[in-house]
Formats: structure tokens, C-alpha cells, sequence
């Protein structure tokens, strides 16, 4: 499918004819006030420098002098989508495993017969720095196509200092060659590696020396330090030694909490004040408690139950208990190889209850919230980034009525049309 390409290289413009604008406030947005997001009609929307300068009714708008302007053509016009939990970079096909399961193995007997996240560490450890940036590209471009503007992307396939670093800098590389902002976390303890197999605590001295973390943190290779923190992968004393090291050194601790097992990984996230915790498919009662003190972003990854078959994460009770709940792919070659974050948008809302709001505020502030990004993006509000997604939907709910069709009509990122067309003179 060809598109247009065409710019506004001034970075500002005039977005008129928008049948509906999403006014998602900034984040992060707790409980149900996700639910806060304020329709606009026959809106208008001006962009200065790149941010989002003033927006309203069109019948109101003052007579800019912008250089550009740009029809919505009567479609709705939502903040830029933020997918805040990836493993991307990575490469290598693991469809076998997905058969497998489909057959009927679950997903820890596959990791423990050899099969896992082993098997693309030994795939992202002979490629090249350029044959990841190759091999990931094209996915970001397709996720821009999607309507995404920010992405959270992991290491976690090289589990070793070498390789893990190598990752570490395709992120950076593709942060530089397409328009969607990355932003990077270091995975270290994602998987324990054949060669440390019954040493994982020599392991994590390895993944987690004092040096290594703060190399990361002073080239700024990456803001957050996260770790799969579960059965079959490390402990709350292991995942806990990672965290407080790497936030001395500066990295912010994030969590893979309470996938496959309910171990007391959520009560760590609290204990070292996660940004966020994400998957929580299994967290309890006490957990929620947890989280809502500390502030936690809840990143819910219904791509994953779906791709794995197991139950989803209860997202309705989380919301109603009061935490801020965030959505994301999990886009990784195991457990949900899904780069749309739409989809994952229409599974929210048809299978976990989720109102079209809830989804889009949970795709937007309060993904930008589990990235540290919620003061500059993810939001409709004056002095913001002006990163939005314009749909050939007239109306917020007619887009999450027709699922699986592609309705991303252009992609703007700081002001600047990345993705569709066109402009109108
Ligand atoms: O988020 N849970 C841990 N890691 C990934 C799976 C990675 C893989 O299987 O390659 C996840 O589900
Ligand atoms: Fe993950």
C-alpha cells in the first residue's frame, strides 16, 4: 500500500475540518476518571512550534496565519497512540512454539523443554547491530501506520553485557531513522541464559554490576530498568537486588508482575515504587493496594493472554478499584507477536469491558504516564506535543465499532505529518 509523504517541515499547521477531537486531559488518569475524555465537534486544532498552541470549536478559531493547514476531512482526531511495554528490537521466527501451544503445550513447559525466550537470545546474539535495525524497521513503520507515536522498547535478548548493550543501541539507531519516539528500557534479567544455568545469582551480578548499570544510565542507553519477575524467570529477592541497584544507578525500576505465577512481584513494584507494573493477569487484592499507594501505572497486556489463551487480566476491577490502567502489545516473538496496538484496543474494550474512552485515555496519558512522558505528551492540551492520530472515523465509537479495519488516515509527530496526507494550501 503506497501512501503520500508529504511534510510540513515548519512543524506548524492548522488541523481543520475535525469531525470529532478525543480531549484526553493529561495523565495520569486513576479509576474512572479515565473515562474524562470530552468530545468535541466540528473542531479545530492549531499547532505552533511543534505543540499544540490552541483547539476548539471551529466556529471560534482565531484567524491563524499558518503556513499549513491540513483537513481531518470529518474524521475524529485522537492524541498520537503510546505503546509503553515492547520487546522490540528483536529477530527470528518462534512460530513452531506458537503452534505448539495452540496444540495444547502451555508456555512455561515450552521455556523449560528449551524452547523460550532463549531462543531468540541466541538469534538477537548473532545478528548484527545492522541486521536488527533491518530486521525492526519496517515494524515501526508499520506501527506508525497504526497510529502510534511513542514506543516503549526493551533489551532482554542478549543476556549478557555484549549483547545486551548492542540492543540497547539499535534502540537508539531506530529512534533516529523513523518517526515514532523510543523510549528505552534495559532487560537484563528477562530470562536466565543456558550458560549460568543453576547460578542465576552469579547471573544477576553479571546482568547487574554496578558498572554496567551505570554505563547504561550515563550514555542514556536507557530511563527504566525492568525485570521478569515470575516462575520459570527470577525471584523477589533476585528482581529486587536488579531494581535497587539499578535505581542507585539512576535507571527507574519497572516490573513484569504476576503473568504466570502469583509470586508477591506486585508488592516489589510498590516496595521500590515502580513507575509501572505490568501484565498483573494474576494480582490479588493486596496488590491493587500496593500499587494504588505507590503511585504505580498498571500496564495491562491483553495481546498476551489472547496469543497465549490464558485468562485476561480483570482491567474493569483494577479501574474501579482506582489505579490508572494503561494498555500495550507486548509486542515480542513468544507470547504476543502483535504489533497493533488497535487491536489490542478492541480486545480491551470487547472482551475486558472497557468503555471506548477508558481504551483510548489507557492508550494515551496514562501509557505516556508508564513512560515518564505524561507532562509532554499523550494528551489534548495547550503547550503539549502536538502528536495526533487522525481517523476515517467520524466518532470515537465508530472506530472501536468496526475492529480490524484499518482506519488511520494520517499521523502527526511534534507537528509534522509522518504518516498519510496531505495538505491542503
Ligand atoms: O512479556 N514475560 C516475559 N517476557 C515476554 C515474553 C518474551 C518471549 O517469550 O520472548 C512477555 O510476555
Ligand atoms: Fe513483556
Amino acid at each position: 500500500m503506497s501512501t503520500p509523504r508529504i511534510s510540513n517541515n515548519a512543524n506548524e499547521l492548522l488541523v481543520t475540518d475535525i469531525g470529532t477531537l478525543a480531549v484526553v486531559p493529561p495523565g495520569p488518569l486513576p479509576g474512572r476518571r479515565m473515562r474524562d475524555v470530552t468530545m468535541l465537534r466540528d473542531a479545530a486544532l492549531a499547532i505552533e512550534d511543534g505543540r499544540i498552541a490552541w483547539f476548539g470549536p471551529a466556529a471560534d478559531a482565531p484567524d491563524f496565519k499558518l503556513q499549513h493547514r491540513l483537513s481531518a476531512g470529518g474524521g475524529c482526531v485522537i492524541p498520537g497512540l503510546i505503546d509503553p511495554h515492547t520487546h522490540i528490537p528483536f529477530i527470528g521466527d518462534r512460530s513452531g512454539e506458537f503452534v505448539r501451544r495452540v496444540g495444547g503445550e502451555s508456555y512455561l513447559s515450552i521455556m523449560e523443554s528449551g524452547g523460550g525466550i532463549r531462543v531468540t537470545t541466541a538469534a538477537v546474539r548473532r545478528a548484527s547491530e545492522q541486521q536488527l535495525v533491518d530486521a525492526n524497521l519496517p515494524r515501526l513503520r508499520r506501527m506508525l501506520a497504526l497510529g502510534v507515536t511513542t514506543c516503549e522498547c526493551k533489551s532482554g535478548y542478549g543476556l549478557d553485557p555484549e549483547h545486551e548493550l548492542k540492543q540497547l543501541r539499535v534502540i537508539r539507531t531506530l529512534d533516529g531513522l523513523q518517526p515514532i519516539d523510543l523510549v528505552p528500557t534495559y532487560l537484563g534479567a528477562h530470562a536466565l541464559p543456558a550458560e549460568f544455568e543453576g547460578r542465576a545469582d552469579e547471573f544477576i551480578d553479571t546482568i547487574a554490576s554496578e558498572e554496567l548499570l551505570s554505563l547504561i544510565a550515563r550514555e542514556k542507553l536507557a530511563r527504566f530498568c525492568d525485570v521478569f519477575c515470575d516462575r520459570g524467570a527470577f525471584d523477589v529477592d533476585q528482581s529486587r537486588r536488579v531494581l535497587r541497584r539499578a535505581a542507585k544507578a539512576g535507571l527507574t525500576p519497572k516490573l513484569h508482575a504476576d503473568e504466570l505465577a502469583q509470586i508477591g512481584a506486585t508488592r516489589l513494584a510498590g516496595e521500590v515504587r515502580a513507575i509501572s507494573a505490568d501484565h498483573l493477569e494474576l494480582i490479588d487484592d493486596a496488590g491493587i493496594e500496593v500499587l494504588k499507594n505507590a503511585g504505580t501505572i498498571a500496564v495491562v497486556l491483553p495481546g498476551t493472554s489472547f496469543y497465549l489463551g490464558i485468562e485476561h487480566c480483570d482491567a474493569r476491577r483494577l479501574i474501579e478499584a482506582g489505579l490508572p490502567v494503561a494498555l500495550s502489545t507486548d509486542c515480542n516473538p513468544g507470547s504476543s507477536m502483535i504489533e497493533s496496538l488497535p487491536l489490542i484496543m478492541n480486545i480491551a474494550c470487547c472482551q475486558l469491558r472497557l468503555l471506548p474512552a477508558e481504551v483510548l485515555a489507557a492508550c494515551t496519558a496514562n501509557a505516556a504516564a508508564a513512560i515518564g512522558l505524561h507532562e509532554n505528551t499523550g494528551a489534548i492540551a495547550k503547550g503539549f506535543d502536538a502528536d495526533l492520530t487522525i481517523l476515517d472515523a467520524a466518532t470515537l465509537e465508530s472506530w472501536f465499532y468496526t475492529p480490524g479495519r484499518p482506519r488511520v488516515r494520517s499521523v502527526i509527530k511534534c507537528g509534522r505529518i509522518v504518516y498519510g496526507g496531505g495538505l491542503s494550501p
